[in-house]
């Protein structure tokens, strides 16, 4: 058996520390509505968090896209065809990838792609431990920057799989660029992806705002991080989670509020905060399905086929490279 969980090698791609990324944190506290990517809330304890999310009872875009890739295995197995090379954008967990590898017809490879490092050579591990017939190879990367896509192994078809609606956390023009920058690098491949469609603002409410506090633990994990690995001195107590649903933007915006007037150092950077003044820590934008086919059209995509649950809740998408498709 040749993978083995302690000599699986992780391939390193673009991701990059938080302390490389210090000019990009500093320009987001220093900015008028102070902001920081989503990407910083996954460090390993943020990838474990989010997992707890995941499993809360409120937070229904999981469980609705799991019960929608296993509803559907045998369909979206016929769709993507033999030995296809599996590449997870945003892994996470793989729990998702499972179903597929559980599903498809010989897949010839898993490949997923994160910036959580440790988090992502764990689940790889254990991915390939499970799967002894599928070649697994992790790659460290952040997508939001340029990465090499991995490639396709003995030039079989490859599957880009990006579930979680992680696509949601981009703006809706950086969505489509990297949609497009996909398309782009797979030719004759495919690309099954997971939406959020919910505007059921109450719903949302309490997806984002757990009564067991995990999602506020998840969003305070990023100062705490800052705290850890840029030497920052966030007071946790002084700040709290907030999450909003804007209508207008059709998106969720997680915020950290500040309790009091109150200066932090960051990276030997004083910021100043105002009493309720706050960080934008994530977006999540929702998306019509019809909306999301047509800005993965006009990117390079076409249409092949979707899932939808009965309470219209998330929609997983399956799209062919526009050259494969005409
Ligand atoms: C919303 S979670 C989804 C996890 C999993 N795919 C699922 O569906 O449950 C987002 C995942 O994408 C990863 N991620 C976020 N931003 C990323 C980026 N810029 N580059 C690579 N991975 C990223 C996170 O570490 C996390 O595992």
């Amino acid at each position: 058996m040749q993978h083995r969980a302690s000599t699986l090698a992780i391939t390193a791609g673009t991701a990059a520390s938080l302390a490389d990324c210090r000019q990009d944190i500093l320009a987001g506290l220093t900015a008028p509505q102070k902001h920081l990517a989503p990407k910083y809330l996954y460090d390993r304890r943020g990838s474990e968090l989010f997992d707890e999310i995941c499993a809360l009872p409120e937070y229904y875009p999981t469980r609705t896209e799991l019960a929608l890739l296993r509803g559907n295995a045998a369909e979206i197995a016929t769709l993507i065809g033999p030995t296809a090379d599996v590449v997870e954008l945003g892994a996470g967990s793989s729990v998702k990838a499972r179903v597929l590898l559980d599903n498809l017809d010989r897949p010839a490879s898993y490949q997923p792609v994160d910036i959580s490092a440790a988090y992502l050579q764990q689940q790889a591990a254990e991915v390939a431990a499970a799967y002894p017939l599928v070649t697994v190879r992790p790659v460290l990367a952040d997508f939001t920057r340029p990465f090499v896509l991995p490639s396709a192994i003995a030039a079989r078809r490859t599957l880009l799989f990006f579930p979680g609606s992680t696509i949601g956390n981009l703006s809706r023009p950086r969505a489509a660029a990297l949609l497009d920058s996909l398309a782009a690098r797979t030719p004759g491949g495919a690309l099954l992806i997971g939406v959020d469609i919910c505007e059921d603002a109450a719903v949302l409410h309490d997806a984002y705002n757990d009564s067991r506090g995990v999602t506020a633990e998840f969003n305070l994990n990023l100062l705490a991080r800052l705290n850890r690995e840029l030497g920052a001195n966030f007071e946790l107590n002084e700040f709290e989670h907030e999450a909003v649903y804007d209508l207008r933007h059709k998106r969720i915006e997680m915020r950290l509020v500040s309790q009091r007037d109150q200066s932090v150092t960051v990276a030997g950077v004083t910021i100043r905060f105002r009493h309720g003044e706050y960080i934008v820590s994530e977006h999540s934008h929702k998306y019509d399905p019809q909306e999301f086919a047509d800005v993965a059209h006009a990117a390079g995509w076409a249409y092949g086929h979707r899932w939808i649950d009965d309470a219209a809740r998330f929609c997983v998408h399956y799209f062919r490279a526009l050259d494969d498709a005409a």
